[in-house]
């Protein structure tokens, strides 16, 4: 019998801590406490020091919430961690860095996981090396429990679930529009972003991974979906213009891999892709225009080394992230379009919508709840490395809309 229900660890960093601010907020620090005593949590990470102003911070005890030390680089202290507990939620980032390890040693000791990556590469990485072993030892690894990709994921799930309450069929086409959105960045993303960078310069067939818009299925899939658009376009359904979504090429992928993971339920010929909307008009176009090029000059410049230590000059520094006050301020739009096979009248359009910043606020809660869906929801998702919908789908969900100001609703 594990001790806690839940382990963050990175606690210390931006957005463990606000996790660890989130299930604090839910449940109490530690067992026993806040709105539901069932949960047991705790807290750890690298630095004990770091972990016990935390634990002061959100005004709990050394009883209530014991910190664990474990550090990347110690495999023991990890195993120690993991054998303690029926969930880790890891913010440990960059994910490609920090975090192989630890999904190792989760798949052999059969305990669930989530995380925050959006590492493409890394993640075909954990599938390859271990979605065996996990599989075997009733292991569920789930990669993306953010902004990227919850919203995508779970959007497609709950378009193709009124598609089929309401029509008996499944869409074969969902497109993904980002609508509106505020918030910030934080170190630790910024530092995924050039790590992610430096292990494509090192070895160019990451570049081949990432570009591949299957890249999470298994064995060697092809469907009809191709690379992610980078130009401005007109979308005849939602009538506006239209760029390329910069969290495209991670939430694509983990949809597909969902799919798969379920059986292809909407059909071999399914069709999914992400775009961010501009409005109707010239000045649509214009606005389209400059998100389509702006994409492209950064994908370019940051291939250089010299100009990505200059950028790093100006993005935060790990630990930093967006204040208080913007991640209230903060919110997020998009609309899913589930399109009916045969009649354009009975396509299913729904909105997903956060009330903090996509990025942290919102994020943090979404993270906070995966893990504690995985531990005691009662899922009988199997083993592997699955994603937020093959998972967790209904009762994430659920989750998500009751208590992390993350709604579904129909549009
Ligand atoms: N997908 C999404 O929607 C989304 C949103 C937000 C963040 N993220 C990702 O989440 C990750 C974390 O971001 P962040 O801004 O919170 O980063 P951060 O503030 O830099 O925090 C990183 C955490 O990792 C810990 N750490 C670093 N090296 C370690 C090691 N060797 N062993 C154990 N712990 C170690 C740090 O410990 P110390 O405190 O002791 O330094 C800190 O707790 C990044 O990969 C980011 O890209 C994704």
């Amino acid at each position: 019998m594990a001790d806690f229900d839940v382990i963050v660890w990175g606690a210390t960093g931006f957005t463990g801590r606000l996790v660890a601010e989130y299930l604090a907020e839910r449940h109490g620090p530690g067992e026993g406490g806040g709105t539901d005593a069932r949960v047991s949590w705790t807290i750890a990470g690298r630095n004990a020091k770091k972990l016990e102003t935390l634990r002061a911070e959100l005004g709990a005890t050394g009883d209530a919430l014991p910190v664990l030390v474990a550090n990347s680089s110690d495999v023991d202290s990890l195993r120690e961690m993991v054998r303690r507990t029926r969930v880790v939620c890891s913010a440990v980032g960059p994910y490609a860095k920090y975090g192989s390890d630890l999904v190792r040693v989760c798949a052999e000791e059969g305990v669930d996981y989530c995380d925050l990556a959006g590492e493409v590469h890394w993640m075909r990485r954990m599938i390859d090396e271990h979605e065996a072993t996990a599989g075997t030892n009733g292991a569920r690894i789930v990669h993306s429990c953010g902004f990227d990709c919850i919203p995508s994921d779970l959007g497609v799930h709950y378009v193709q679930r009124v598609m089929h309450e309401r029509h008996g069929v499944y869409a074969r086409e969902v497109k993904f529009r980002a609508l509106d959105f505020k918030g910030g960045m934080s170190g630790g993303t910024a530092d995924s972003m050039m790590y992610m960078l430096e292990e494509t310069e090192r070895d160019p067939g990451i570049r081949r991974v990432m570009q591949n818009p299957y890249a999470l299925n298994p064995g060697e899939e092809k469907g009809l979906d191709g690379p992610d658009s980078q130009a401005a376009f007109y979308d005849e359904d939602f009538h506006t213009w239209a760029g390329p979504f910069m969290m495209a090429g991670i939430n694509t992928r983990v949809v597909r891999r969902t799919h798969a993971l379920l059986g292809y339920p909407y059909g071999r010929d399914f069709r999914y892709g992400e775009a961010m909307l501009t409005k109707d008009g010239p000045v649509g176009f214009t606005s389209a225009v400059v998100v389509s090029m702006g994409s492209a000059a950064m994908t370019t410049m940051t291939t250089f080394p010299s100009i990505r230590h200059l950028l790093a000059r100006f993005v935060p520094k790990p630990g930093d992230g967006p204040s208080h006050a913007a991640r209230e301020a903060g919110y997020f739009k998009v609309a899913l379009l589930g399109k009916h096979p045969e009649d354009a009248d009975k396509d299913v359009l729904v909105d997903v919508q956060g009330d903090r910043d996509p990025g942290y606020g919102s994020t943090a809660r979404m993270l906070g709840e995966s893990a504690l869906c995985l531990a005691l929801d009662g899922l009988n998702s199997p083993g592997g490395i699955t994603t937020p919908a093959a998972s967790m789908g209904d009762a994430l969900l659920a989750r998500l809309s009751d208590h992390a100001g993350v709604t579904f609703s129909e549009g």
